[in-house]
């Protein structure tokens, strides 16, 4: 069977549709939302109305683009969770609605599983068993990869995901959302030794951002009262430093993980892979470790639907398609 499959993903603020045609990407359509910026965060509710809004013309182009009919597809799949309820309701719906009029079935899948099997849309990929770092604006996870759809959660955060600690540093020092991109294009050139924010004494393989984010808050708050041109000033010293703690944090997990279990294999999934830091920090660790690193491009580190679209690629070689009742749900974890 070489399946052809229309995928979406509709979990936070990207519309985004991708076909897959015997397990090779055609294409990966992601429509953004600029609704969000000024409110400093995703808005729920806007997100749905603009994935409403704009998830015809997505899945349109990705059908177009990839030159097929609907009759050509042999399932449709869509992102289950985890995620915005009402973002995913979006995506879930049409998707079945689809997958109703073509008469084919459905496949759901684990956004998180799809994060990590972004490794396998383009070679070289990882091979069995490689430990991931996921690590996106609402998850942060160590997880051993085993199988294409056999992986296990060794380590996770706690409280705030690392991509929500990048962003809301950001709008501390009144920078817009996303701010963790724009935090990475600060620290250019900026000293990441001059200010030190302290890591969490969480123990074994788990995260915490939320003491970073308040320590980082309190200094702001605190050089900005005896001068208030501070963040101004020294934007750049305070992004460097900022971005080297949250990667310092990541890469000690990291490194205790593939120490722990003995793999060799590391790779780097979800948006905050996309960090310029981190990048370069896997690959001089890696080095050292003596692993073989593997991190995406940075379109299939932040959320696509091609992502979605191999996870689907995969479950339907195994058959594991979803009853017509499937619901979205917004925390779902990996052994639902
Ligand atoms: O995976 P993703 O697109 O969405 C979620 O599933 O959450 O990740 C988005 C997160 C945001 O927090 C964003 O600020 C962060 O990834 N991000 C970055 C960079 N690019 C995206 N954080 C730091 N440096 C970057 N270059
Ligand atoms: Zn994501």
């Amino acid at each position: 069977m070489r399946p052809t499959i229309l995928a979406i993903e509709s979990s936070c603020d990207e519309t985004s549709a991708s076909v897959i045609s015997n397990g090779k990407v055609l294409n990966n359509i992601i429509a953004s939302q600029n609704v969000h910026h000024k409110y400093g965060g995703v808005v729920p509710e806007l997100a749905s109305r603009a994935h409403q809004r704009q998830i015809t013309d997505v899945v349109d182009e990705a059908m177009r683009t990839a030159n097929k009919r609907p009759a050509d597809l042999d399932a449709i799949a869509f992102t289950r969770g985890p995620g915005l309820m009402g973002a995913l309701l979006v995506g879930g719906s049409f998707a079945k609605g689809m997958a109703w009029a073509t008469g084919v079935p459905l496949i759901a899948v684990d956004h998180m599983q799809a994060h990590i099997l972004a490794h396998f849309i383009e070679s070289p990929a990882p091979s069995f068993p490689f430990l991931c770092l996921t690590v996106s604006g609402g998850h942060t996870q160590l997880v051993v990869v085993k199988d294409y759809l056999d992986m296990d959660v060794i380590g996770e955060t706690q409280d705030d995901a690392v991509g929500e600690a990048f962003d809301k540093a950001a709008k501390i020092v009144g920078l817009p959302y996303p701010g963790g991109p724009l935090i990475d294009r600060y620290a250019e050139g900026g000293d990441p030794n001059r200010f030190r924010f302290p890591d969490s004494d969480m123990p074994g393989l788990d995260f915490s951002f939320s003491g970073v984010k308040t320590a980082f808050l309190y200094f702001i708050r605190d050089a900005v009262k005896a001068d208030a041109d501070f963040v101004q000033a020294n934007l750049a010293d305070i992004c460097a430093s900022l971005q080297s703690s949250l990667v310092n944090m990541l890469m000690n997990r990291l490194v205790r993980a593939a120490r722990q279990t003995g793999i060799r294999e590391v790779a780097l999934a979800g948006g905050v892979s996309a960090n310029s830091a981190l990048r370069a920090a896997v690959r001089e660790q890696g080095q050292r470790e003596g692993w073989n690193c593997y991190i995406p491009k940075p379109e299939f580190c932040t959320d696509n639907a091609a992502m979605i679209a191999m996870a689907a690629h995969f479950k339907f070689l195994q058959g594991e398609f979803a009853p017509e009742d499937i619901a979205p749900v917004p925390n779902l974890h990996f052994a639902d």
